[in-house]
Formats: C-alpha cells, sequence, structure tokens
C-alpha cells in the first residue's frame, strides 16, 4: 500500500494553518509520501514517537532538514549526527545545560522576568512578541552563550534563517541565504575571546582543549546554541500569550494553579518546532505501508501533537490535560537539550504574568512565516 499526497507541506497558506492539512494526512496513513518534496511524512503521534526512539532505523547522520545545501551544511553537528559521535557531542552541552547547572540562574531569571514584566504593565499596552517574547530569551541566552553586544544584534535573525533552511529550498530559504551567510562567517571565525569566560561558548572551546571534542566542531556546537535556543522559546512565549488571551477562563486556571502544565499544553498546542526529518537506514514497514531504505522522512511533531489516537479533543486548548508527554521538543537521544532552560524561562515569564495580569485583550496578531518554526511576528496586547 502506498498513500501519496501533492500538498505543499511549506506554502504561505498551509504555514498559516497547518492543522487541516495534517487532519488529512493523518487520516490518509501512518506514512504518506509528500510528492513534491520527494520524501515522507510521519503525521500520527505514536509513529512520529517511535522513529524519534529508533535512532539506527531513523538516522539523523544525513541532516534533519529537507534541503540537500543545509543537510551538507549540518554534516558533524549535533542534531544532524547518530552515535557515536553524537554522544560525544551533546555531552558538552548536557554538562552545560543539567539542571544542577542551571538551577544557579533561576533566581536571577525569576527577577529579570519580574522586572520586564512589571515594565510592561505599568505601560498598559505593549507588543508582546517585539517587547516581550523577544526581549527575554534571547538576552538569557544571549547572556548564557557569552557573545558581545554586536552579535547579539544579530541572532534573531540568524536564528530565523537556520529555522527556515531546514524547510525545502524554496524561495523563502533562498531569500534569508544572505543572512545565514553571515551567521556561519562569524562562526568560522569566533574563537574562545569571542566569548565570555565562564559562558557556555567558552566552554565549547575548553571542552576542545581537553580532547573531549575535536577543534573543528566547536563552530558547529556553538552554532546549535545560536540557532537552537532562541526562536523556539520566543515563539513558544508569543503562543502562550496568545492563547491565553484567546481563552481567559484558562489563564485564570493559571492565575490560581501555577503554570508548569500549562506550558506544556502551550507547546503541545502549536509546537514551535513543526517538524524535522530523518533518513531510513533500512525499509520501514509501518501498519501496511513500507518506507523503502534511504528515504527521507518528516517527522510532524506539530501534527503528531493533534492526533486524536492520543490526545482526546486534540484542538481543544485546555491546560487541565496532562500533556507533558507532548512532541515538541522531540523524543529519545536527540529529544531538546535545553529544555530545562527554557521551562525555567517559560515559568519565570508565565509566573510573573500570572502575578500582574487579570486579562489580556489582544489586538489582531500578525503571522511570521517560517518554513519550519510555527510563531507570530507582532501581537499587540492590552493588559488588565
Ligand atoms: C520551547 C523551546 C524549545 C523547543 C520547542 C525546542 C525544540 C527542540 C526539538 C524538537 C529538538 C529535537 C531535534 C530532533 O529531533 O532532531 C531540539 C533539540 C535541541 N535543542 Fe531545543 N528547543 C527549545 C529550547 C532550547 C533551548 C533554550 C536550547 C539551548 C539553549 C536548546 C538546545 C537544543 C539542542 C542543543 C538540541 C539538539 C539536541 C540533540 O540533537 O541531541 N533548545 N529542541
Amino acid at each position: 500500500m502506498r498513500f501519496t499526497s501533492d500538498v505543499d507541506l511549506f506554502s504561505d497558506p498551509t504555514l498559516h494553518d497547518p492543522y487541516p492539512v495534517y487532519a488529512e494526512l493523518r487520516a490518509q496513513g501512518p506514512a504518506v509520501y509528500l510528492e513534491r518534496h520527494e520524501a515522507w511524512a510521519i503525521p500520527r503521534y505514536a509513529e512520529v514517537r517511535n522513529a524519534l526512539r529508533k535512532w539506527e532505523t531513523f538516522s539523523s547522520a544525513n541532516g534533519v532538514a529537507l534541503n540537500d545545501a543545509m543537510n551538507a551544511g549540518l554534516n558533524g553537528t549535533v542534531l544532524a549526527s547518530d552515535p557515536p559521535l553524537h554522544r560525544r557531542l551533546r555531552s558538552v552541552l548536557s554538562e552545560q545545560l543539567a539542571p544542577r547547572g542551571l538551577e544557579r540562574l533561576r533566581a536571577d531569571l525569576t527577577t529579570q522576568a519580574a522586572d520586564l514584566v512589571d515594565e510592561l504593565f505599568d505601560k498598559g499596552e505593549f507588543d508582546a512578541v517585539r517587547d516581550l517574547a523577544q526581549v527575554f530569551p534571547l538576552r538569557v541566552v544571549a547572556d548564557l552563550i557569552g557573545v558581545s553586544p554586536a552579535v547579539r544584534g544579530q541572532l534573531l535573525a540568524w536564528a530565523d534563517a537556520s529555522f527556515t533552511a531546514f524547510g525545502p529550498l524554496n524561495q523563502r530559504m533562498i531569500d534569508l541565504q544572505p543572512v545565514r551567510q553571515a551567521m556561519h562567517e562569524w562562526l568560522e571565525s569566533a574563537g574562545p575571546d569571542d566569548l565570555a569566560p565562564g559562558s557556555l561558548g567558552r566552554a565549547i572551546y575548553e571542552a576542545a582543549d581537553a580532547g573531549v571534542i575535536e577543534q573543528a566542531s566547536c563552530p558547529r556546537l556553538l552554532s546549535a546554541y545560536v540557532t537552537a535556543g532562541i526562536d523556539t522559546t520566543i515563539n513558544a512565549l508569543s503562543n502562550a500569550v496568545h492563547l491565553f488571551a484567546q481563552n481567559p477562563e484558562q489563564w485564570d486556571a493559571v492565575r490560581l494553579g501555577g503554570a508548569e502544565d500549562a506550558f506544556n499544553e502551550v507547546l503541545r498546542y502549536d509546537s514551535p518546532v513543526q517538524a524535522f526529518t530523518r533518513t531510513t537506514t533500512v525499509d520501514v514497514p509501518l501498519d501496511g505501508v513500507t518506507i523503502p531504505a534511504g528515504d527521507r522522512v518528516v517527522l510532524l511533531y506539530g501534527s503528531g501533537n493533534r492526533d486524536d489516537r492520543h490526545y482526546p479533543a486534540p484542538d481543544r486548548f485546555d491546560v487541565a490535560r496532562r500533556a507533558g508527554d507532548h512532541l515538541s521538543f522531540g523524543f529519545g537521544i536527540h529529544a531538546c537539550a535545553g529544555q530545562g532552560l527554557a521551562r525555567m524561562e517559560a515559568d519565570a515569564i508565565l509566573s510573573a504574568l500570572a502575578h500582574r495580569v487579570h486579562r489580556f485583550e489582544t489586538g489582531t496578531p500578525v503571522r511570521h512565516l517560517n518554513n519550519v518554526i510555527r510563531g507570530l511576528e507582532s501581537l499587540p496586547v492590552r493588559v488588565r
């Protein structure tokens, strides 16, 4: 059996609202061949999770993007490697991003978030994307990586261009090529002296000096921080404000009951990273469909999270749902290395908002179209 579709997952209309397309793909079968992208979509929860678990079968070593140019550039990065190389690269990041290392940041993040929210609350009206969601993670992650103010000014554009490059080689990606080029030039020329002493960025070069990783791996690990840690959290936070403005009774539940499960539901409902890809290493039978060895597979996290085979009434935003098993941080050996930090940032911001804000009233949101990231360009807000 072979299910096929001619849908363009990365067209403007689909990026505006991918969920009806995902529902069609899930209804078609466990794996659907996407003719336009020459790749298979895996749209259902169970199969996405299973593929993430079986890294030997669904390999990252040939890249996790949907185009050859980006995959060539990803070669040897933590995202685009299998064990044993992946284990070595990841150990450098895990040590820095482990809960023990992060706990010392918590008090500082809580204060920074409260100050920012107080300042915005006093203004009464602000843009939830530009004034809140972009400001906080950018500040936190740039400080952690230890980059100069000049580089900090570029990080948003770099992260956006990098995520779009995980999609197909479409016009959106081509238009952002000069931005990616500038990022690569900086990554290749950067050395330990460009990164603050004691920072996560500097620690990468120290790991190379200690022989844990090759010197050549340093720019690639640095790129993981620069891209993975910023746009993701930014869009998670702006999606959160948008959802709580649309669902005031759910915001009441957060104000009374805390933010942790609520953040999982925000991530489930609108996964900031909608998809990454893998390559099959053997023929893979999936419930009557066989994906041949060597084919590219798009793992649709954003679709799996809306699968009613796993989540009852998945299109309802409900913070009381136990959604901690969502796919938005991935799963298995490549599961997000920065999720502890992302959760800490979200907890700091949502708790500060819960303390001050009774209701969000929003103007018209403007969606930001990126091949892989789902989020907003702008969201005018008035708070009470
Ligand atoms: C809400 C925020 C975030 C989301 C939704 C998110 C999402 C993801 C996803 C889906 C993956 C899996 C990649 C795969 O399956 O191939 C991943 C990996 C990764 N993330 Fe995150 N991320 C977030 C925040 C962060 C932060 C704050 C950092 C670091 C500062 C970070 C660093 C990484 C790294 C280094 C990897 C690669 C792990 C590996 O390949 O072993 N992420 N992230």
